[in-house]
């Protein structure tokens, strides 16, 4: 059975087996390499895989799991990969090195509003990325390499991954903003803005387009308009992180309307989005990377730089997601089954929220629980403590972040039960002051 503390002893041995093998080699080159540290997401997903215990549960792993805990092909995915199984003119020729446009043009169209001045001036350049994280290094190299910005700021806390794709994409400094309140859960907006303030002109700032990973909090209309007041007056430049468009509220204008409003005040930024939660197509690598100028002058010249950089990473892109986004997107009928899959899974999402919130006020559970109803998207920053957190795992099989971060949809009607006594327990038997832990 494996548990807390085995998580990054899994990571070692199989490491280590490795360089025992290598050492036994009369010589090789690949001697004096460090160990990397674990990615904590991928180690807990392993340790909940070998875990034999029928009742475990897996609040780890970033992506969406029905009613019955399991993983779920939209039914207009299958629809449209059925299509182009049976469609003779389909084949698997590459894909240009910016990608599918019909693709890009309708992820632009789905971010931007179809109404978009951007758009319909020529000022929003859409390209075919990997994913999200693929969107996030591109825009990285091409700021850093072509701009020369080398500074970038994200907030703190923060996806795991947006430093380590900055810093691969050439940037030197990595500065955090501050973001989340964690006595009041709340966002510290005074905090955030005195920080964008004090960064100095051309500092690249990522900000989470929706549903804020890992808190699930978001600023409101008005805290928007602040930060881009800010953002403005201080000459910064803008990347918004869109992993979550329609995903997290069920409407997809609504989950985009920071990145309108930025938009619509002229600002310039680029905006990365990724179609692994909101299709389901977590896999395929499907993304779309948007740049929104104030004119058309140097498109061409962007269009270029950029297509240079994809071309000396990875060439081109795949085309089986982007096709099949690209389908939907393009077709009015096919587009609103979509819509309709996208409230399925926010509905449930917040069904769970609701089910757990409700099961912890009757037990009585310690604290305040508003917050796991309040926060939106697909996890919850619940405010466990590690040690509480170490409970869960050890004494519950239940797998979660050390920062207490779950997925809310690793919960269902068969497991909420359980998963809120053992959050009863672990609150209750080490209070929030117990916050170090020494595993
Ligand atoms: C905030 C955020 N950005 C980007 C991504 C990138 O996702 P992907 O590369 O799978 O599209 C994720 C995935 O979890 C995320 O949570």
């Amino acid at each position: 059975m494996v548990r807390w503390s085995n998580l990054s002893s899994i990571f070692r041995n199989s490491w280590s087996q490795l360089r025992l093998s290598q050492s036994a080699e009369m010589s090789t080159r690949f001697t004096g390499i460090e160990l990397g540290p674990p990615i904590e997401v991928f180690a807990l997903t392993k340790a909940f895989n070998d875990d034999t215990y029928d009742q475990k549960v897996n609040l780890a792993v970033g992506a969406y799991r029905t009613h019955e805990g399991k993983p779920w092909v939209l039914p207009v995915v299958k629809k449209v990969e059925k299509q182009l199984a049976a469609d003779e003119l389909q084949n698997h020729e590459y894909l240009p090195v910016l990608g599918l446009d019909s693709f890009s043009q309708a992820a632009t169209k789905m971010l931007l509003g179809a109404n978009s001045p951007a758009i319909a001036q020529g000022r929003a350049l859409g390209i075919q990325t990997l994913s999200g994280t693929g969107a996030l290094r591109v825009a990285a190299e091409f700021l850093n390499r072509i701009l020369h910005y080398d500074t970038f700021y994200y907030s703190k806390p923060t996806w795991a991954n947006h430093k380590l794709v900055f810093l691969n994409g050439g940037f030197k400094n990595a500065c955090e903003y501050t973001y989340w309140d964690n006595e009041n859960r709340k966002i510290d907006l005074d905090g955030m803005l005195q920080d964008l303030r004090n960064a100095p002109p051309n500092s690249v700032i990522i900000l989470h387009a929706c549903a804020h990973n890992p808190t699930g909090c978001d600023p409101t209309p008005d805290q928007w308009c602040q930060i881009a007041d800010v953002i403005e007056e201080n000459q910064l430049f803008t990347i918004f992180d869109s992993a979550y468009q329609g995903f997290a509220s069920g409407d997809l204008d609504k989950d985009a309307c920071a990145v309108r409003m930025f938009a619509e005040r002229g600002i310039e930024f680029i905006c990365t989005q990724s179609f692994a939660k909101n299709f389901g197509l977590y896999n395929e690598r499907a993304g779309n990377m948007v740049l929104v100028m104030s004119d058309t002058k140097e498109a061409i010249q962007i269009k270029s730089q950029l297509t240079l950089i994809i071309r000396g990473m990875y060439s081109n892109p795949p085309n089986h997601g982007a096709r099949i986004v690209s389908t939907v997107l393009n077709n009015p009928d096919l587009s609103e089954e979509w819509k309709g899959h996208i409230r399925t899974m926010s509905g449930r999402i917040k069904q769970m929220r609701e089910g757990l919130y409700q099961r912890l006020l009757k037990l009585g559970t310690p604290g305040s629980w508003e917050h796991v109803t309040q926060q939106i998207g697909m996890f919850s920053y619940t405010g466990l403590s590690e040690r509480q957190v170490k409970h869960l795992i050890d004494q519950y099989h239940i797998y979660l972040l050390r920062s207490g971060r779950i997925n809310i949809c690793g919960l269902n009607e068969q497991n909420l039960d359980y998963v809120a006594k053992a959050i009863h327990e672990a609150v209750t038997l080490f209070p929030q002051m117990e916050k170090d832990c020494t595993c």
